[in-house]
């Protein structure tokens, strides 16, 4: 049977046979949304996962539906709650699980608009909590219930402010940059004794929800695209590389952080970046 999610189709098969957890899916614009909806088109079966705040405002239960399956809740940062998701996971795909995606992210003090300079110390935690360290609560739920098939794959998704400053990023680059370095150091432990890959995908800015709240995000969206030799990569073009990192394909690729950008993160300057900032250079002379 011929399953098509999205509008142009083109599906290898590369996921048959394969059971995921996707955490992170909320409504059609998210990342996790495409990857899920992606996976299936290749053959997977997937469960879909997000807190019971995000099920309640978003329409997760929609896409389930589509794709056969269920929605478990759980708050990543829980470890009884991710217990509960693992154990009834695995009960559902009467096994391991084949591939995971930690597609998480959420800052109070962005949310709260506290700049990098007058952080709340609370909400800090709060976004380490959830951005990054629930990545470690998930790889290690799954590492202590033996989840994962030899072979799998975990991805999580990160952005570009974890190596350079970009202005209003805020707290969620520090939050990235420990996510990227748990991908390394779990990496390294499951790679040893499991033979699993884990690796982060650095993502061009992309209209979600999350993205959607980053302090001047249109203009960051124009810029990235302005400076990306290919252009910004959507949430779909996200998807598809998820896709190849999951299937058998990239065997050998783990603890890496993969630029997924159109070449965003090669560039110092390109002509159409350059056109934009010489239109405006006499009227931002005194900027800071
Ligand atoms: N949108 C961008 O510009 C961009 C760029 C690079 C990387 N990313 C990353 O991609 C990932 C997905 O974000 P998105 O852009 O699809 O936005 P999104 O808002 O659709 O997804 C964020 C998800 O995190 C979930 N979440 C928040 N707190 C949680 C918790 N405690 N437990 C479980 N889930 C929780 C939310 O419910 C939501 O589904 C994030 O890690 C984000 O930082 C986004």
């Amino acid at each position: 049977m011929l399953v098509q999610l999205n509008d142009v189709f083109m599906a290898y098969n590369l996921l048959k046979g394969k059971k995921g957890l996707i955490f992170g899916a909320l409504n059609e614009k998210s990342i996790a949304w495409k990857v899920a909806e992606r996976a299936f088109e290749e053959g997977a079966e997937v469960v879909l996962t997000n807190t019971p705040v995000a099920l309640r405002f978003g329409n997760v239960y929609e896409l389930a539906e589509r794709m056969n399956t269920v929605v478990i809740p759980a708050d990543a940062t829980n470890i009884q709650d991710l217990e509960n998701l693992i154990d009834q996971t695995m009960e559902r795909f009467g096994g391991k699980i084949d591939f995971v995606l930690h597609s998480i992210g959420m800052s109070p003090n962005v949310r709260k608009g506290r700049t990098y300079d007058d952080l709340d110390y609370e909400f800090f935690l709060k976004t380490l909590d959830i951005s990054a360290i629930s990545f470690h609560k998930i790889l290690q739920t799954c590492w202590k219930k033996d989840a994962i098939t030899h072979g799998g794959s975990v991805v999580a998704l990160s952005y570009i402010a974890a190596q350079r400053t970009l202005y209003g990023y805020n707290d969620m680059a520090d939050a990235k940059a420990l996510l990227e370095s748990i991908a390394r150091s779990f990496g390294y432990i499951y790679g040893r004794e499991r033979g699993v890959r884990i690796n982060t995908v650095s993502q061009s800015p992309t209209e979600t929800t999350a993205g959607g709240g980053v302090m001047g995000f249109d203009a960051l969206l124009d810029f990235s695209d302005r400076m990306s030799p290919l252009g910004n990569a959507s949430a779909l073009d996200c998807a598809d590389f998820c896709i190849t990192l999951f299937s058998d394909l990239t065997r050998k690729i783990t603890m890496q952080n993969i630029y997924n950008d159109g070449g965003f993160s090669s560039m110092g300057m390109s002509n159409r970046a350059m056109a934009v900032y010489n239109r405006n250079l006499e009227e931002c002379k005194d900027c800071k």
